[in-house]
């Protein structure tokens, strides 16, 4: 594996560097209970504390759903990284030089390096870009129109927003001048070929320029739009090697620390709306670009939040995107509301015309549900002033209710409805009933259809959410878990059980750690929890691990818990033994075979009696 070749030094020093708690606490409101931290868990859904950091030992673990191991799993597990792809981003955060062959040079491989080439290139651009805005006369025009627009130079410069000028070769002589390959600037979406093939031109001319960046922040993309109307207002980079846009969302990287403490993303339609709802407080926001969102952004949003609320515009168009994007996220599970805005208006508009403090009051704090917005949408296409209009309605309301799972939310909605419009809420309830009914029959087939393929992903998601206390372990596993969480934190233990038991653990993940630990060990390595688990590379013997360290308790340990542990380990090949025996006397015994029978009973009564005698021995 190409990871191998990260120095174990490199892996010391980003673990020396990175504080569990420092690292977690990015992610996880942390509070202080003991020898541990807790918050809840960013993995798995949950209502109260179950995830654990021991700060003493560099790990976390989560009871709830069994997610554990050091700072570099952590970074591993929330921002789905590869171990290799892990320890740059660290390392790189720490300053320690990156001298290895690791992830990139698999990159490179795979490419010639293109990738990281044009990444790079459109990092500089971005900087010219950002640079002729902010200090040439070149870019006077468009910061005033920014400026017009009320976005503040703060904001320009975390969103490096710049500006391509109108000529045709600023970028390409830019580029060419630092001998990139135009070519491949082409095939990346910085330039445009000529038509007769003589060369290449710039893609963006006169616009402000948005940079685009992926998850890791780095600038994949641009996006231009105009200085006045016209069309296109936006010109976006086209879909390259480096920029997929039905995977990637504006502004995700700045959100994600905000999206992952608060479980909530806010989704936009537009650049400016991320801009200046960000200036308003709404820090984790972001939007599709150019692009409804699609199936991708919606599973990408689900490993990060659980709850997702829509700020479209308030117009036809944002409202009718508003309504179909629902379905998509609560098929992935999410909870879904939607911030309304006055009609016509988009939240660029509105934090314009009323200011942030009634942006964050008014709407961002005060969504609605996804169902009462669909009401709210049915409504529209009615006339509610006719009989015929408020029928038609409150049929139409009926059905969106009548799909809620939950009796009480449809009751909710119901009363809610039979008070506006002065109706029973029994016809109300028949009517609904009798809906739910039809639903039922056509179910099997949606079943089949259009939810197949994310119900893996739902039946998951509640498994976690029931995943109760832990189950209460058998003595012998528990024996295991007490020596191996001593050994895991002294050598002179872990020499001494390996003399006596060697790996005959009987859980096959405690087998597999005791003889990485004696390998560790017996490479001079000093006990070192959060390293060891890093050398182990293994995600199941990672959590393994964590949870045993995180399960010891305080108990002295001495030689003679050392032997008992050993004892009550030793003794479960022989009650295997015993219980294979009987079975096998249970067979010879059916087959007639007295004789077999009685010789297996003497043979068991004997170890039977060998075993007694063994614990006896210890009182
Ligand atoms: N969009 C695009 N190409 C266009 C028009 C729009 O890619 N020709 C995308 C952009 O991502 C844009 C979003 O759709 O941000 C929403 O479009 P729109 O509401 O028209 O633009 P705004 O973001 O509101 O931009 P502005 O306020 O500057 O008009
Ligand atoms: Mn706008």
């Amino acid at each position: 594996m190409a990871y191998e070749k990260i120095p174990d030094s490199v892996i010391e020093a980003v673990l020396k560097h990175h504080d569990i708690v420092e690292t977690v606490g990015k992610y996880v409101h942390l509070s202080k209970h003991g020898k541990y931290m807790k918050g809840l868990c960013p993995f798995h859904s949950e209502k109260s504390p179950s995830f654990t950091v021991t700060p003493e030992k560099g790990i976390f673990y989560c009871y709830g759903c069994g997610k554990g191991g050091n700072a570099i799993k952590f970074i591993e597990e929330i921002e789905e990284y590869s171990f290799p792809e892990a320890i740059r981003i660290m390392a790189e955060e720490a300053n320690i030089p990156i001298t290895w062959s690791g992830s990139q040079e698999r990159q490179q491989s795979a490419d010639g390096g293109d990738r990281d080439t044009l990444i790079e290139a459109h990092e500089l651009s971005v900087k010219l870009y950002h640079y002729l805005l902010m200090n040439t006369t070149h870019g006077q025009t468009a910061l005033q129109y920014l400026r017009n627009r009320g976005v503040t130079d703060k904001q320009i410069d975390h969103f490096m927003i710049g500006y391509a000028p109108p000529e045709w070769d600023t970028l390409t002589r830019f580029l060419e001048k630092r001998e990139y390959n135009l070519a491949l600037m082409e095939k990346g979406g910085l330039l445009i070929a000529k038509q007769d093939k003589s060369g290449y031109i710039d893609r963006f001319r006169d616009r402000i320029m948005f940079p685009i960046w992926n998850r890791d922040g780095k600038v994949i993309a641009l996006a231009g739009r105009m200085l006045g109307e016209g069309q296109p207002k936006y010109l976006n980079s086209p879909e390259t090697m480096l920029f997929n846009k039905s995977r990637n969302l504006y502004n995700f990287h700045h959100a994600r620390t905000a999206m992952r403490k608060s479980r909530r993303i806010v989704l936009f339609e537009g650049y400016m709306d991320v801009i200046k709802a960000w200036s308003a407080g709404v820090h984790n926001g972001v939007a599709s670009m150019g692009t409804a969102l699609t199936e991708e952004h919606a599973s990408i949003l689900q490993r990060n939040v659980e709850e997702a609320v829509l700020c479209y515009d308030g117009d036809n168009a944002g409202q009718a995107a508003a309504l179909k994007t629902i379905p998509l996220l609560e098929r992935v599970g999410l909870r879904v509301q939607v911030a309304m805005l006055p009609r016509g208006m988009d939240p660029d508009e509105y934090i314009e015309k009323h200011g942030a403090d009634a942006f964050m009051r008014e709407t961002i704090e005060h969504p609605v549900s996804a169902t009462k917005f669909r009401l709210l949408y049915a409504k529209k296409n009615h006339i509610l002033l006719e009989e015929e209009g408020q029928k038609n309605y409150l049929l139409e309301a009926v059905g969106i209710i009548a799909v809620l799972d939950s009796p009480t939310e449809r009751e909710f909605y119901l009363k809610e409805l039979s008070r506006e419009f002065d109706m029973s809420l029994d016809s109300l309830k028949q009517d609904c009933f009798d809906r739910r009914q039809q639903l039922q029959k056509m179910k099997p087939q949606r079943d089949n259809n259009d939810n197949s393929w994310n119900n893996g992903r739902n039946e998951n998601r509640e498994n976690r959410r029931t995943s109760s206390a832990p189950p209460v372990l058998p003595a012998y596993q528990v024996a295991e878990r007490k020596l191996l969480a001593q050994m895991l934190q002294d050598a002179d233990t872990a020499n001494t059980v390996h003399q006596k038991l060697g790996e005959a653990f009987n859980v096959e993940d405690h087998a597999a750690l005791a003889a990485y630990l004696y390998a560790y060990y017996a490479q001079g390595h000093d006990p070192d929890v959060s390293r060891f688990i890093a050398s182990l590379q293994d995600s199941r013997l990672e959590r393994t691990a964590a949870s045993i360290l995180m399960t010891d308790d305080d108990i002295p340990f001495d030689e003679h818990l050392l032997a008992d542990y050993v004892n009550e380990i030793l003794k479960v090949p022989k009650f295997r033994e015993i219980e294979q025996m009987k079975e096998a006397m249970v067979r010879a015994e059916r087959s007639g075979d007295m004789l077999k029978a009685a010789q297996i009973a003497i043979e068991m009564n004997a170890l039977e009696r060998q075993l007694k005698g063994r614990q006896d021995d210890r009182f």
